[in-house]
């Protein structure tokens, strides 16, 4: 894997690094291939549990849930959704008809998820966060059920417990690997005696195939995807008995290919030599990557290159995308304010094969997912609830995502919908309907 360069010798101009981070179709399908290939290998070989790397790049883990939100959930649930750039709290009032959303969100401070920090200092400050929701709540109530999103690969041994296998996105709080995340935030809630009971794990793409199913009420709402600060999939498999899998797709690494930029933002990331898909895909990388491309271009013309352009992730995916949607205001507020019109345009180019490549990539997998999800089905039509900021602030995705699809896909309804806040009410609607009594898979 990966074409690593000389960098002394090889001279390249944009060109070349455009048509470096340029995948051709038929790369498209051979990613496409293998990665049905690494599905089915996950989940045979890994059983659910979470494949090793050596039996597939794909976790493929089973998340104990088989059924879709009915509609007619009530009640009071929290939800709280941990996994991104915010934490955010859910305090949601589901009566028939619309749900009633009150919200708490924090920005998550470094302080809690560096390699510095302990298990208690995360979910203390969790805690904490749902302790503003939770202040006018009777003392006579009965806990009330909470719903944790916690979008990390987790193997799941029941509805509401798991154990952490690996970190990503630079989350690196010591003392969570191995342990149970449920269990985690169950305790810091009893230390703070608040009236809230963990009642449903899910990560957040589960959490966002149940919301779009609950907001669309289709039976064909059989995707969720993140693409966000992290990216990954589950779907529901029809061969399967409906039960939705976490496909952790962010770690597929069967890659014919990878640029130099690939490789040195892997390097340089928290957990090198994995997530090989999410570091192409998702917006904790995009950023980081058209940097390293640009300075390369500029150095390789023995242009000054920029001391902005020197810092490591010192641009930001929303950069990228507001200088291709030539929003100037917010590009001259960012990492991008002080480049000149020549390497501002040299940056565009790159960034629009980066930003393409991310969309190209995530289709040629969601077309992969599209085929296990409707496999033995008639009807081929399929809805995709899809959350992240990626997703719907990066310049024209949808578009592109839909763009590449069709190479795919040409004829068929693929439906792709913003499921907005689906991550953090899907795991609410979970708790739900677990608080029923209704049945889900021992699988
Ligand atoms: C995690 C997944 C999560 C995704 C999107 C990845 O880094 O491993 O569990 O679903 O990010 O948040």
């Amino acid at each position: 894997m990966g074409n690593s360069l000389d960098k002394e010798q090889r001279k390249v101009d944009v060109a070349d690094i455009v048509h470096d981070l340029t995948y051709s179709d038929a790369e498209l399908k051979f990613i496409n291939r293998t990665f049905v290939d690494e599905m089915n290998k996950g989940w045979e070989l890994g059983k659910g549990l979470g494949a090793t790397n050596d039996q597939s790049s794909l976790k493929m883990i089973t998340s104990h849930i088989n059924i879709l939100p009915r509609g007619d959930e009530s009640g009071v649930f929290f939800a709280v959704d941990l996994g991104g750039t915010n934490l955010r709290v859910l305090r949601v009032t589901l009566a028939e008809g619309t749900p009633t959303v009150r919200e708490f969100r924090e920005a998550i401070p470094s302080s809690v998820i560096s390699s510095g920090a302990s298990a208690e200092d995360l979910f203390d400050f969790i805690a904490t966060a749902c302790s503003n929701l939770t202040t006018d709540i009777p003392t006579d109530w009965a806990p009330i059920p909470l719903g944790f999103t916690f979008s990390f690969a987790v193997t799941q041994t029941s509805i509401k417990s798991g154990r952490l296998l690996e970190w990503t996105k630079g989350f690196a709080t010591q003392g969570c690997i191995g342990e149970d995340p449920a269990d985690l935030l169950q305790q810091a809630l009893t230390r703070m005696s608040l009236p809230l009971v963990v009642d449903a794990l899910c990560n957040d793409t589960v959490g966002t195939l149940m919301a779009n199913a609950y907001q669309k009420k289709s039976k064909d709402c059989r995707i969720g995807v993140i693409l966000g600060t992290g990216t990954n999939a589950a779907y529901s498999d029809p061969l399967l008995d409906d039960l939705i899998i976490n496909i952790e797709w962010g770690g597929f690494d069967k890659f014919q290919r990878r640029t130099e930029f690939d490789i040195a933002c892997d390097e340089a990331s928290h957990n090198p030599g994995r997530q090989v898909l999410e570091k192409m895909v998702s917006g904790l990388y995009l950023g980081e990557l058209a940097r390293l491309a640009t300075v390369r271009a500029l150095s390789s013309k023995g242009a000054m290159v920029p001391s902005s352009l020197l810092e490591e992730s010192s641009v930001e995916t929303a950069d990228i995308s507001n200088l291709l949607a030539g929003d100037e205001k917010k590009v001259a507020k960012s990492a991008l304010a002080d480049l000149d019109s020549e390497t501002l345009e040299i940056m565009k180019h790159i960034s629009e094969a980066v930003l393409d490549r991310s969309a190209a990539v995530s289709a040629a997998v969601l077309a992969g997912v599209v085929e296990k999800a409707t496999e033995g089905q008639k009807n081929k039509r399929c809805e995709v609830g899809i959350d992240g900021s990626l997703f719907t602030k990066g310049h024209q995705y949808k578009e592109r995502l839909m763009r590449h699809l069709r190479k795919f896909y040409p004829t068929e309804e693929i439906v792709l919908d913003f499921s907005e806040d689906g991550s953090g009410m899907g795991a609410a609607l979970v708790a739900a309907a677990i608080s029923r009594g209704r049945q889900v898979s021992n699988q």
